[in-house]
């Protein structure tokens, strides 16, 4: 068996990357490089540098390393720069899946895992989103994530493509401090940032119908999502029926905002640092807590690492880029 992983110099893709390869599975990486760093795909991992728009290369990349499976992990993955600019996402998200799927169509590939994403439930009335709670997303990049599940649903069923879509909730952490997220784009890295530029971190509103009146939200680590694509991956390698599986990836525990401000600035050291509440952001539903106990029955797969794990490590990471923002904590 051999595994492309598309998006794989990524973040989250690099992690996938390594688990795969840990677990002694043959990778090869195709990323465009437009927000991935090839640093981080391990050595004696081939890496082809493109897009999953070009079919010429993806044809090619099939028939050189003789792939049989397709982890995709490639997109854009920006809520606000979605609403900016849906036709980018719409073609990188949706048309470079289309593109992948006929590639793989034409070339007998018949297992997908898909990187999808909570973002497909939008702003769920529910105290645990489980997968079948309705798909409402709120932002283009929402909307790609949604009709990419339904793509692949549809050509898995016609051409006998095994999938296995995967919804991510809030991913943080790193398993080494070289492969941490070095966007910041998310709470934990704001946070980092605001804090080691010596200002306050910010909550987007506290008037929220929460017990802190804050946003809450299921946190997992990265190195943990990695091992559930390991395991859906081997769930569909197994023999039987062509498989279609859609599953929820977090840890089942909601987690606010002022927690998670409060564990940083104890972990990171700037205890002294105080919390700005601001106005809500536009689009933040109050509580998206995952349901976890279909991936746990379909893979066996459970969440190991804790919310302190999670900003323990990607402080790590933050460090490793920003050395001057050490603190004795
Ligand atoms: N937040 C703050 N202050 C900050 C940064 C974030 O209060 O400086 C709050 C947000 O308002 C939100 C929570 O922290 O309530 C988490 O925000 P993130 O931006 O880290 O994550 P989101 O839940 O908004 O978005 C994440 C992923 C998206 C995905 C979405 C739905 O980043 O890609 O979950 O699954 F679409």
């Amino acid at each position: 068996m051999s595994y492309l992983i598309t998006g794989g110099a990524g973040y989250i893709g690099a992690h996938v990357v390594r688990a795969m390869v840990q677990a002694g599975e043959r990778v090869v990486v195709l990323d465009d490089l437009s927000t991935g760093v090839a640093d981080r795909v391990p050595e004696g991992v081939p890496m082809v540098v493109g897009s999953t728009l070009d079919r010429a290369l993806l044809d090619s990349t099939f028939a050189e390393y003789g792939v049989t499976d397709v982890i995709h992990l490639a997109a854009k993955k920006q809520v606000g720069e979605s609403v900016e600019m849906p036709l980018h996402y719409y073609r990188e998200n949706v048309h470079g899946l289309q593109t992948l799927l006929e590639a793989m169509a034409a070339g007998g590939v018949g297992r997908f895992v898909f990187s999808s994403s909570a973002a497909v439930y939008g702003m769920p009335d529910v105290d645990l989103v489980t997968e079948d709670t309705p798909c409402l997303p709120l932002s283009p990049y929402g909307e790609t994530k949604l009709v990419g599940e339904w793509m692949a649903r549809a050509a898995g069923k016609a051409h006998g493509i095994s999938t296995a879509c995967l919804r991510y909730f809030n991913v943080a952490g790193a398993a080494a401090p070289e492969l941490a997220d070095t966007g910041i784009f998310n709470l934990v890295p704001m946070v980092f940032e605001k804090l080691t530029d010596g200002q306050s971190p910010r909550i987007f509103g506290d008037d929220y119908p929460t017990p802190d009146g804050t946003c809450i939200r299921d946190y997992i680590h990265v190195a943990d999502l990695a091992d559930a694509h390991l395991a859906a991956a081997r769930k569909l390698a197994e023999p039987g029926p062509v498989r279609d599986l859609t599953l929820n990836i977090g840890r089942g525990e909601g987690v606010s905002v002022r927690e998670m401000v409060d564990l940083i600035a104890e972990i990171t050291g700037y205890t002294d640092a105080r919390a700005e509440v601001t106005a809500r952001r536009a689009g933040d539903p109050a509580r998206v807590v995952a349901a976890a106990d279909r991936i746990s029955s379909e893979l066996g797969w459970k969440a190991r690492h804790d919310v302190r794990e999670m900003i323990t490590s990607a402080w790590a990471g933050w460090l490793l880029h920003h050395p001057q923002a050490r603190r004795d904590a």
